[in-house]
């Protein structure tokens, strides 16, 4: 059995989905269910014994402890964050609250669990946390792109946060011996993304006639990676990653963001043609940019390619189609999202349950 935090939100329940169909072992999915975690996302489960839902918080020392006790996992994997820059720009608090206090007292509830186990538990134990390429800040055009041993310079409330909890679960091997492992991916996309970050905020604005917002110059550069394999990346990364290590994780595409809102809009063009043969581009709206928005991020990921044999299976073109497909294909998804209904799915799928 393993442990996933966060496993109601974007990646984790993508993650939640692809183990389900590859393993057969159990997963336990702790989720505190923020306005970011949705459980129609694991709709597609079913009534599968394999995974067992819990509602909580990474930070409640006393509740992650009593879940390790009763289910004994082999393993953590810390998905649970505040994940979205601009909120964290406007409301930084729950940043620090989720993303560095919660992550520390989910390391002191891994620590005391795996102080409890034998040696053969000890040895076979994993903490793998997830995190992101924003905690090594900025790159210049032409600059190389960010290797592991890149120094941090995290730039917003978001990266700052995840850059501190990264230094905590390393320091809790270095420290005590804990057997955790780092991942640190570029921006994903895919099935289940919140509206609110780049991509699925351009095809659900698109589809609604309403404008693209395209922040700044639209010039910013990112490493897209496809969510399907980012999870094939993680799943790797636990069977054989080295305790202690750090894996970045990318797709080796960066794009300007004016260059993600044009494909976008040239695929809407063809699979959902406006009437009168406009094109979606004529909604894109410049407007005012993001405070302190970082320039460049690019991943250098041959070292998981090179130990672990990991390598994307999507192209961007490949991966962007199964998106922009899947949304058109799942407006219930997106219109329950946008009229807040998802927030009760726990209610309608769980009342009257034994
Ligand atoms: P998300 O915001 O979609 O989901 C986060 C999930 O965590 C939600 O289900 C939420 O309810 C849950 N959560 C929040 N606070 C919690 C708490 N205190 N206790 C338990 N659960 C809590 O985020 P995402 O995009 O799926 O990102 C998942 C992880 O991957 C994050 O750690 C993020 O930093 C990292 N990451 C994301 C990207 C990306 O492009 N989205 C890229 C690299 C790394
Ligand atoms: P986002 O999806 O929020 O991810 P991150 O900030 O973690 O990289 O944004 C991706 C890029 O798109 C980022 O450079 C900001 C930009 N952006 C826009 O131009 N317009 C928007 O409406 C949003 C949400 C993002």
């Amino acid at each position: 059995m393993i442990l996933v935090t966060g496993g109601a939100g974007f990646i984790g329940a993508n993650f939640v989905l692809d183990w389900v169909t590859h393993s057969r072992e159990a997963l336990i999915n702790l989720d505190i269910l923020s306005y970011a975690g949705n459980l129609e996302s694991l709709a597609p489960l079913g009534e599968n014994e394999q995974h067992i839902f819990v509602r909580g918080d990474i930070g409640d020392l006393a509740l992650v402890s009593e879940l390790l006790q009763r289910y004994q996992p082999r393993a953590i994997i810390n998905f649970a964050a505040e994940s979205h820059v601009d909120r964290s720009i406007h409301a930084p608090e729950a940043f620090i609250q989720t993303n560095i206090v919660g992550a520390f007292r989910l390391l002191e509830a891994a620590r005391s669990y795996w102080h409890s186990l034998d040696s053969h538990g000890k040895r076979g134990f994993r903490f793998l946390h997830i995190s992101t390429d924003e905690v090594y800040g900025s790159l210049l055009k032409g600059d190389p792109p960010f290797t592991e041993t890149h120094r941090y310079q995290p730039s917003s409330p978001y990266s700052a946060s995840k850059a501190s909890s990264d230094h905590l679960v390393r320091a809790y091997h270095h420290t005590f011996g804990l057997p955790v492992l780092t991942t640190n991916c570029s921006n994903n996309y895919g099935p289940y993304q919140f509206p609110e970050k780049l991509i699925p905020l351009i095809i659900v604005n698109a589809l609604a006639g309403k404008p693209l917002p395209v922040y700044g110059d639209g010039q910013q550069i990112r490493d897209w990676l496809y969510v399907g394999d980012h999870c094939s990346a993680i799943t790797r990364a636990l069977e054989a990653g080295r305790p202690g290590e750090t894996y970045n994780i990318g797709g080796w595409n960066e794009k300007p963001n004016i260059d993600i809102v044009y494909s976008v809009c040239d695929l809407l063009d063809k699979l959902r043609p406006l009437p009168g043969g406009s094109s979606y581009r004529s909604l894109i709206t410049f407007v005012t940019d993001r405070p302190g928005h970082d320039r460049r991020y690019a991943m250098d990921a041959s070292k998981i390619e090179r130990e672990l044999g990991w390598r994307p299976a999507e192209t961007f073109e490949t991966g962007i189609c199964k998106t922009v497909q899947w949304y058109l294909d799942n407006s219930d998804w997106v219109g329950n999202v946008q009229s807040g209904a998802y927030l009760t799915w726990l209610e309608k799928n769980y009342q009257g349950r034994a």
